[in-house]
């Protein structure tokens, strides 16, 4: 018998339905262990406008929250451990970098192949370097990458995620906007990984999984998403230096600063990034053969040297 074991975080149940899809239809030579990552205190469900800004400092800094230590036997020499987290402000959720922060993450996934599944917005690229990173940091071996996301328009998918993680109800808004979130289609469809994901563990062998797994389209990158990615990110990382100099997430003394970000960001959703999107596919041509090879590295499981 082989055996998976599971690491999730999921507040809506979106990433813990495509996690199981993705196992309940790996091999029956395959036993799998699920575990799911319980922050303490949680946070809400759905989200109110403050405690969803107040998480940005930390979700971009990557400063851990505390966990409740999972309950996983060690003894068992587990073949693959998939890790499913959702992206927070360009930045692994709080909740899963806190787990691989921890002593436990470091004996876990120590020499250990790791799969990772992402269900997300459409901005992913730049929180998984930082798993890539943390995975490596735990000796851990990243052998493939998941990544879902909403494939609406840019601007229609913030206005509707927001109106998700604001209501908890992931229906169309106003009657008019699409449903938010990943289609129920491709989380449904995500199965059709399971039989490569199943042949790896079976034959140990996970050398060409990531190229299997991209050939069956389980990324998927916008060019000039990643691009907005990569700047934004950039900015994330001064404007949460900046709100962390007034104090942790229980501090009022950054309330201000938090809203002033809230401001900026909107702006730069709604105005600033649709102008870079079209400057972006101006340049395109001369810049073609250097995003393509961004493209790929970022599809990839090898970590740039620091
Ligand atoms: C605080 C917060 C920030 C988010 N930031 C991003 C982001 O930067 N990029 C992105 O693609 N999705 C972002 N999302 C969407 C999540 O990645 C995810 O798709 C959504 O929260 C549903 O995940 P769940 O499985 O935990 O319910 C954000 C969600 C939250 C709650």
């Amino acid at each position: 018998m082989k055996h998976v074991l599971v690491i999730t975080y999921s507040q809506s149940g979106q990433l813990d339905d495509i996690v199981t899809n993705i196992t309940h239809n790996l091999s029956d030579k395959i036993k799998i262990h699920y575990h799911k990552i319980k922050p303490i205190p949680d946070f809400p469900f759905p989200w109110t406008g403050k405690s969803f800004w107040n998480a940005m400092p930390e979700s971009v800094q990557m400063i851990p929250s505390d966990i409740t230590p999972l309950n996983i036997d060690e003894q068992i020499d587990y073949d693959l451990i998939i890790i499913g987290y959702p992206i927070w402000f360009l930045s692994p959720a709080i909740p899963i970098t806190s787990f691989l922060k921890c002593n436990q993450a470091k004996s876990i996934l120590a020499n250990k192949p790791v799969l990772t599944v992402i269900g997300a917005r459409n901005m992913w690229v730049m929180a998984q370097e930082e798993i890539k990173k943390m995975i490596y940091e735990c000796n851990g071996k990243l052998v493939g990458n998941i990544a879902l996301c909403d494939k609406h328009y840019n601007l229609v998918s913030v206005i509707t995620i927001i109106y998700w993680m604001m209501s908890g109800k992931k229906n169309k808004y106003l009657g008019i906007f699409p449903k938010p979130g990943i289609s129920d289609e491709d989380i449904s469809n995500v199965s059709i990984l399971s039989p490569v994901i199943s042949n790896s563990v079976i034959n140990s062998d996970y050398d060409n999984l990531n190229e299997k797994l991209i050939a069956l389209k389980a990324v998927r990158l916008i060019p000039d998403i990643v691009s907005i990615e990569e700047k934004g990110k950039r900015m994330f990382k001064i404007w949460s230096k900046f709100i962390l100099k007034k104090g942790g997430p229980e501090s009022n003394k950054r309330a201000f600063r938090l809203k002033l970000f809230s401001r900026y960001l909107l702006f730069v959703i709604f105005v600033v990034s649709p102008i870079a999107s079209l400057i972006y596919y101006l340049t395109w041509p001369v810049l073609f053969m250097r995003i393509r090879r961004k493209l790929k590295y970022y599809k990839g499981v090898r970590l740039k040297a620091q």
